[in-house]
């Protein structure tokens, strides 16, 4: 009877010393459209595991551990469409089902390897990712995984070392990211075709065993190895190669021309040298990520002349030093420049704005074709920590979509090319910490695409363009310590980026969020005044008439304590 109420959910039958079910159940089946879990532990059940209990498809956990089922067909597991917890432990599987894919990922497995996995000899893809195994790796599973082709076991919680018979495994793919591993770093199987280890505890060396190479996909990120990159590497053909995130020093290797890369990411170890030659042959090359190193020399010229499918050049935090080559204009599918933080000189490049992937606004209707137009849809995602908004971030999904030039934090001087302007798709503006001069663009406001705007910390001068309020999706400005004076743009957008902070620091500007008003704006304004209100470039005279009402405006609001000394100290610096 019970089985004929359709709003049943819980169906638990835990240790009740059941040898089956009434055979009248397998016809109602049909009735459980909300049954989510089906407990049938610690039984005696004597049958095969019934086909209909696959078809269940409300089902969100299914735990028959514990009793003497013996069968299973292995394509009923088909018709789970909301399964998380599936637990065969501890039957008497062996034997009856070979499977060749098993696929349990982000099935919750209770914490071990499921014992049943013990009679799987003949799988080739064993897909245990996300599904909370906190065990170690036992050496039966090793035994059993060497005919295995795909061995994902991601996004647990593994403790342990890996064997030394590691090192000779045949895995063409293994994924061991995201968990919990440590000791050293066995030898790494070069016979393998993809090799992610990230986001585990190894430490050591890398060294690379002796046999034939297969290895195209190597990512080590996110652990603590160190020492330098062997020579050895130089017999590989790497397609991925992901490092970043480690304690590893010393010079890059110099065999770059044997690789045909298309992702590179050394970012945030100790290495040290210039960047070799070589790597103006990896003519493939997507992604580029050599920050947080200790990396010198100049920017090659090569980069911008051989690099034409690069989308994202990451250099910030090195040691970085002359100027930056107008060759880097020619990578026309840039969509990430970022060289912050390092020592570069001179001016921007007249060029920047050649950066043609940049000029289209990435979110506009031509997203997907935009997405299509990069020609490499690897399987593996990109990664790339960007700062925006003064907050380093990890960008994967979105990359795609990102447009970013960050040059932040270096010695440049000259002023900010009008030919910037042509970057209608760029999204984040980050020129802070430098010593550049001159006005900020006039027509700053067709930049439609921009988010975060950062022109702190440096040498402009003039008025702020009223045409920034119309950057609609801006939605962190920093204009901060310049020479920038005048009537602060209010309207649309601005009217919510109303924070002092983005302002401060500044000759004299005037209007809200700051309480000194503008000449002509205060109550005790005179007619004459009026008609200078509109916003043509601050004259010298005009300057000094602000200076004035700033002081006295400010006296008047009573915030002379405050303005009236920031106003001395720089009067005093104009004279
Ligand atoms: C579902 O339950 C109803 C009674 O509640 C019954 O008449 C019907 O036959 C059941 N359907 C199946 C497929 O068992
Ligand atoms: C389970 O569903 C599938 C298709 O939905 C059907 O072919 C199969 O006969 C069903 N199995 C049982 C035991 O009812
Ligand atoms: C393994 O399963 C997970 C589901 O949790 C899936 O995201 C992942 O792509 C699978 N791995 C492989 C290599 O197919
Ligand atoms: C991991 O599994 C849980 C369910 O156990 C699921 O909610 C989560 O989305 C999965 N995570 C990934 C990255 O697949
Ligand atoms: C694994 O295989 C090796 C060599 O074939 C064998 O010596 C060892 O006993 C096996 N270990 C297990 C746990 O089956
Ligand atoms: C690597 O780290 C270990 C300690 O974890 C240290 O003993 C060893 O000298 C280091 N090797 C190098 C090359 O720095
Ligand atoms: C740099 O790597 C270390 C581990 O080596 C990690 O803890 C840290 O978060 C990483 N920093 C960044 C910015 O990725
Ligand atoms: C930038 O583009 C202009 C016009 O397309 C071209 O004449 C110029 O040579 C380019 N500059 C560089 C450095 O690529
Ligand atoms: C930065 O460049 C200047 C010369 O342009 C040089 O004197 C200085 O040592 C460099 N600093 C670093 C940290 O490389
Ligand atoms: C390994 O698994 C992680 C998490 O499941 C995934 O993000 C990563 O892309 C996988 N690595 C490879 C090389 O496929
Ligand atoms: C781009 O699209 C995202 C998500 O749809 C949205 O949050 C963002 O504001 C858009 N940005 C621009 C510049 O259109
Ligand atoms: C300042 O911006 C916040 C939102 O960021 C808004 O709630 C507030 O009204 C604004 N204040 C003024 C004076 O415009």
């Amino acid at each position: 009877m019970i089985f004929r109420l359709p709003s049943l959910s819980f169906f638990i039958l835990q240790g009740c010393e059941l040898h089956s079910l009434p055979s009248s159940i397998k016809n109602q089946y049909a009735n459980f459209t909300r049954l989510s879990v089906l407990d049938l532990s610690e039984n005696n059940f004597h049958s095969a595991i019934p086909d209909w209990f696959f078809n269940i498809s409300s089902l969100t956990d299914l735990d028959l551990s514990w009793n003497n089922f013996y069968g299973i067909n292995p394509n009923a597991f088909g018709n789970f469409v909301k399964l998380e917890v599936l637990d065969l432990s501890y039957n008497n599987l062996n034997g009856q089902i070979h499977l060749k894919v098993i696929g349990l990922g982000s099935c919750h497995l209770g914490g071990y390897f499921p014992k049943w996995l013990h009679t799987q000899s003949k799988f080739t893809v064993l897909n245990l990712s996300n599904t909370s195994i906190s065990d170690t790796i036992p050496d039966w599973l090793w035994n059993l995984s060497s005919q295995a082709l795909l061995l994902d076991l991601s996004q647990n919680e593994i403790r342990g070392m890996l064997p030394m018979s590691f090192s000779s495994t045949n895995i063409a793919s293994i994924n061991l990211s995201y968990n919990k591993l440590e000791g050293s770093l066995p030898r790494l199987p070069s016979c393998s075709f993809s090799l992610d280890l990230a986001s585990n505890s190894f430490t050591g060396p890398i060294a690379f065993d002796n046999n034939e190479v297969s290895l195209y996909i190597l990512i080590l990120s996110n652990n603590k190895i160190n020492g330098s990159i062997p020579s050895s590497i130089c017999k590989l053909e790497l397609e991925v190669l992901d490092i970043s995130s480690n304690r590893l020093s010393g010079e890059l290797p110099t065999c770059w021309k044997k690789f045909t890369l298309l992702r590179v990411g050394l970012s945030n170890n100790s290495f040290s040298g210039e960047i070799p030659l070589s790597m103006k042959y990896c003519t493939r090359l997507v992604v580029v990520d050599l920050g947080q190193n200790k990396l010198h020399g100049n920017i090659p010229t090569w980069m911008g002349e051989s690099l034409s499918s690069l989308l994202f050049l990451r250099l910030r935090s090195n040691f970085f030093g002359g100027t930056i080559p107008p060759q880097i204009c020619e990578l026309s599918s840039l969509q990430v420049l970022d060289l912050a933080d390092n020592n570069l000189t001179g001016p921007l490049p007249e060029c920047i704005g050649n950066f043609s992937k940049m000029v289209v606004n990435p979110n506009a209707s031509q997203q997907a074709s935009y997405i299509m137009e990069s020609e490499y849809t690897p399987a593996y995602e990109y990664s790339l920590q960007l700062v925006r908004d003064g907050v380093e971030r990890e960008y994967t999904k979105n990359l795609p979509l990102v447009t970013d030039i960050d040059l932040s934090n270096n010695s440049l001087v000259g002023e900010i090319p009008e030919g910037l302007l042509n970057l209608l798709g760029l999204q984040c503006l980050n020129l802070s910490g430098n010593y550049l001069t001159g006005n900020i663009p006039l027509k700053i406001g067709v930049m439609q695409a921009m988010m975060t705007l950062d022109l702190s910390r440096n040498e402009l001068s003039g008025q702020i363009p009223s045409s920034l309020s119309n950057l609609s999706f801006l939605n962190h400005l920093n204009l901060s310590f310049n020479n920038l004076s005048g009537r602060i743009p209010t309207g649309n957008q601005l009217q919510t980026l109303n924070d002092t902070s983005s302002y401060m620091g500044n000759s004299d500007l005037c209007g809200p969020p700051f309480p000194q008003e503008c000449p002509g704006d205060g109550p005790s304004q005179s007619p004459s005044f009026t008609s200078k209100e509109n916003e043509d470039e601050g004259g010298d005279i005009q300057e000094m008439l602000w200076l004035y009402l700033g002081i006295v405006s400010g006296f008047i609001l009573g915030c002379w304590m405050v303005w009236g000394v920031l106003l001395f100290k720089r009067s005093q610096r104009i004279v």
